[in-house]
């Protein structure tokens, strides 16, 4: 049985949407840590706490999709509610996300109005701190900013902001911000949560590979195909339940460490130089890394690590060779290279499978890839690639669905 909570992979989540995009430097963790804070000093504990945190850690993942449009026609806040609320896990987060910017919107009597005035001004705290200034050194005037933003209309932000100030009041408040301080505090609260089961697990990593792809239209839905074709060759390679089940969620989140690549490299047209080829060959080694910090998951970490190897040595970016290249990382391989040629991209149409197929035999001759594995896929191919497809459009589905929430709200 899995023994993954939903805290621990939001914390990764979180952690990782903010060292690798430019725009989010910190920016999930410091709004976690002070909602954490405020919540404390207003007395809150326990689940609703860890909601709190929760939907802090993931608040603006829907600035990954429509990340082109960052006006104010687009609502970000929709896009990331509408996410998470595809996600049994993570539903109970959505209404908290939906109005993180917009506090004055909500009946100041409903039941969650003091919980979305708290992540409201945490985010515009987080917001307004500089990363290269002593954080002591402008505590004063970010709250100055906080005291003259209050609209005593607006009553949810005003007990938010009146917490805040309270809150505040000790040096030890701005102190903890430290990154170190705040993910060992933050990793530690998210922990204590209920285990998720598989559909759980499951459902949240589809969400997570929702977000991933979603970064470009280069690579939408290319999470959900790949998971789908790793998880049906498991079994057709003759691999336990448990195993086949935990390579569909390395297929949602291989590629978790793109994060980190910018769009102008990952969409480029034409030939890339020596440094962006650097940059996007970086990418399994950061899923590798971002996905071993979570409890539980270090068989899958090493399989999304593992995904640009080669059996003769010449992959990356361990440069493993042979036996010690697991067979679940060579069938998560084979998954990968094959969604990414028949998949059709903006750039071009997707291939035929028999065209795929002779491409993996001759990658499986000159020692690349895993030739059983590959054989295996040959048998089922038709079968697979429509449940690939399958999966695809349907994930394209909810991208498109999340995306139009956006526009829907942000016209008012
Ligand atoms: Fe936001
Ligand atoms: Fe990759
Ligand atoms: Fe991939």
């Amino acid at each position: 049985m899995p023994t993954i909570t939903t805290g621990d992979m939001l914390f990764s989540v979180g952690l990782a949407m903010d060292q690798m995009t430019p725009d989010l430097v910190r920016h999930h963790t410091t709004t976690a840590m002070l909602t954490d804070l405020m919540a404390e000093t207003a007395g809150i504990f326990g689940v609703r706490r860890r909601r709190l945190v929760k939907a802090a850690m993931i608040h603006d993942m829907g600035t990954l999709v429509g990340r082109e449009r960052v006006d104010s026609t687009f609502d970000h806040a929709a896009v990331g509610a509408a996410m998470v609320s595809t996600c049994a896990p993570l539903a109970d987060l959505s209404n908290l996300i939906r109005h993180h910017h917009a506090p004055h919107q909500i009946d100041p009597d409903a039941p969650d109005a003091f919980d979305i005035g708290l992540l409201s001004i945490a985010d515009f705290v987080a917001d307004r701190l500089r990363p290269d200034v002593p954080i002591l050194l402008q505590s004063r005037d970010v709250l100055d900013l906080l005291q003259t933003s209050a609209d005593p209309a607006d009553r949810v932000r005003c007990r938010a902001i009146d917490c805040c100030l309270e809150a505040s009041r000790s040096e030890a408040f701005w102190l903890s911000l430290d990154l170190r301080i705040a993910t060992r505090r933050l990793r530690e609260s998210l922990h204590s949560e209920p285990i998720l089961d598989r559909d759980g697990v499951l459902s949240l990593m589809h969400l997570i590979g929702l977000a991933i792809d979603s970064k470009s239209s280069f690579t939408a839905s290319h999470s959900a195909g790949v998971a789908v074709v790793a998880r049906a060759l498991g079994y057709l390679c003759g691999l336990p339940d448990n195993a086949c089940w935990r390579l569909e969620a390395a297929g949602y989140l291989h590629d978790i460490g793109k994060l980190g690549v910018s769009n102008d490299i990952l969409e480029k047209p034409g030939r890339l130089d020596d440094l962006e080829v650097k940059m996007i060959r970086g990418h399994s080694f950061m899923s590798w890394a971002i996905l071993s910090e979570v409890p539980d998951m270090s068989d899958i970490a090493l399989w999304a690590g593992l995904h640009h190897e080669r059996l003769d040595g010449k992959g990356y970016p361990f440069q493993r060779r042979g036996d010690d290249i697991p067979l679940e990382a060579r069938i998560l391989t084979i998954a990968d290279r094959f969604t990414a040629l028949v998949e059709t991209r903006p750039y071009r149409h997707g291939l035929e499978t028999t065209e795929a197929l002779s491409m993996l035999r001759t990658a499986a001759s000159d020692g690349e890839i895993d030739g059983d594995v590959a054989r295996e896929l040959g048998y089922y191919v038709e079968d697979i690639d429509r449940r690939r497809e399958l999966a695809q459009a349907e994930e394209r589905w909810f991208g498109r669905a999340a995306r139009e929430a956006g526009n829907r709200e942000g016209m008012h």
